[in-house]
């Protein structure tokens, strides 16, 4: 079978600029950290698919559930219905968030996740009576692909030809060293004004915006403030949830703690699409009507998918064990190892980690930026070494699924290492 000439006859993918990028490799098979094309090349998948694995590909224990699962039931309206997978995944899950979290919304993916959230704050004002429109997001920030969500999301070559469609955001800074006391005084400012819904944010990692960090303390700073002023928190969480950070929720790291959480990616252990909003009583409460105009008119034909419960719960299980928490602190270890082998490297800059994440920008003659040419050159090393890093411009970061052997690892940093010496 020509799956090559085919994909290419057929198929539009994702963030590609078809006429420039190579052809597509078909991957089809996938064992623990690494997935097999049908050439019989395998790679380690040092990405973790786009940051939704994490427990390996083929999980034996995730493949059962899932069976047993689909030999029970694939799928079943969500309104007027429901079912035990998405019983307990909502009930493991607020057991694993603050105590002020209290109710749990299914969708499909981080960006609807996102567009749930913000409907969610709008209409919570909306319902009380109260005129608040504007929303907070940082410059960089990525929430994704749907129109709300690239609204909060910072401006750039992905929302460039939309720009004049997109509702107005007050866009600030992420937190630095430099700019922190100014940062606060005007974000302040803005929320003293009581018109702020939502404060929208990635806690501790902007992911797709160059996987930029600040720190803990300085965002429970800002959620501290917004709260001052009932601007409803929003952690986006869709990509630093699952332990990506350390803690099990980055915002875990934080002592005010959000109104409402979106997570999506690792939820399923990279299984399915699958994502929840999860919020406070009170705004729960503030649809809670007679007036039917008060609902939250949201949903979607896979809303709450059985499959995809039955596969988060799996995960989840795995995760009870433990045995994530050891091997999380073994990468975190590594990394570290790393880091103090290469933080010298006159090639790199900004030399970064935040629990299983580690980033660098690599020094070239173009400024950092998503379009830095040395990223495909990077991609197609990396690749023929036998390993996926997709490096975003010339930002390279290593994201791997928590069964990454340590062996596997360190074939991941060698061929770092290597790359290194070639610039
Ligand atoms: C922080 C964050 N939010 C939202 C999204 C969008 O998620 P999805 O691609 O599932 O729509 C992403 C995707 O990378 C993300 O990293």
């Amino acid at each position: 079978m020509d799956w090559l000439k085919k994909d290419k006859a057929y198929i539009w993918h994702p963030f590609t600029q078809h006429q420039t990028e190579p052809p597509h490799i078909i991957i089809e098979k996938g064992e623990g950290a690494y997935i097999f094309d049908t050439d019989g090349n395998k790679y380690i998948d040092a990405v973790s698919s786009w940051w939704t694995n994490v427990h390996g590909h083929a999980h034996p224990y995730i493949n059962q559930k899932l069976a047993e699962q689909a030999a029970q039931m694939e799928h079943v309206i969500f309104a007027g219905f429901s079912h035990p997978q998405a019983i307990r995944l909502a009930e493991r899950i607020l057991k694993r968030l603050p105590d002020n979290i209290d109710k749990v919304f299914f969708s499909d993916n981080g960006s609807t996740a996102n567009e749930v959230a913000l409907k969610m704050a709008i209409q919570y004002f909306f319902n009380k009576g109260e005129k608040r429109k504007t929303i907070i997001a940082f410059d960089d920030a990525y929430h994704g692909d749907t129109f709300g969500a690239m609204s909060m999301s910072g401006r750039s070559i992905f929302t460039a030809p939309f720009d004049d469609y997109m509702f107005d955001i007050q866009h600030f800074p992420i937190p630095t060293d430099e700019n922190r006391e100014q940062l606060f005084e005007d974000f302040e400012k803005l929320c003293a004004t009581n018109v702020v819904a939502a404060f929208i944010f990635e806690p501790l990692v902007q992911g797709a915006g160059g996987m930029k960090m600040y720190a803990a303390e300085d965002l429970d700073q800002l959620i501290g403030i917004a709260k001052k002023y009932q601007t409803l928190c929003i952690a986006d969480e869709v990509m630093t949830g699952f332990g990506r950070t350390n803690t099990f929720f980055a915002t875990d790291q934080t002592k005010n703690k959000p109104d409402i959480y979106c997570l999506s990616k690792g939820l399923t252990g990279g299984y399915m699409p699958l994502s929840l909003t999860c919020c406070s009583d009170e705004i729960y409460n503030a649809f809670l009507s007679n007036d039917k105009l008060k609902t939250l008119f949201h949903g979607h034909s896979y809303t709450g998918n059985p499959l995809a419960c039955a596969v988060a719960n799996a995960s989840l299980d795995i995760f009870d064990q433990q045995e994530t928490t050891y091997k999380r602190k073994n990468i975190i270890q590594q990394h570290q190892d790393f880091s103090n082998q290469i933080k010298d490297h006159p090639s790199i800059q900004n030399l970064r980690q935040q629990g299983t994440i580690i980033a660098m920008d690599i020094v070239s003659d173009t400024a950092t930026s998503y379009t830095n040419p040395i990223r495909d050159r990077m991609y197609q090393y990396f690749l023929k070494e036998g390993i996926l890093l997709r490096p975003l411009g010339n930002t390279l970061y290593i994201l791997p699924p928590y069964c990454i052997t340590k062996d596997q690892l360190n074939k991941v940093y060698s061929a770092i290492k290597s790359w290194l010496k070639k610039v």
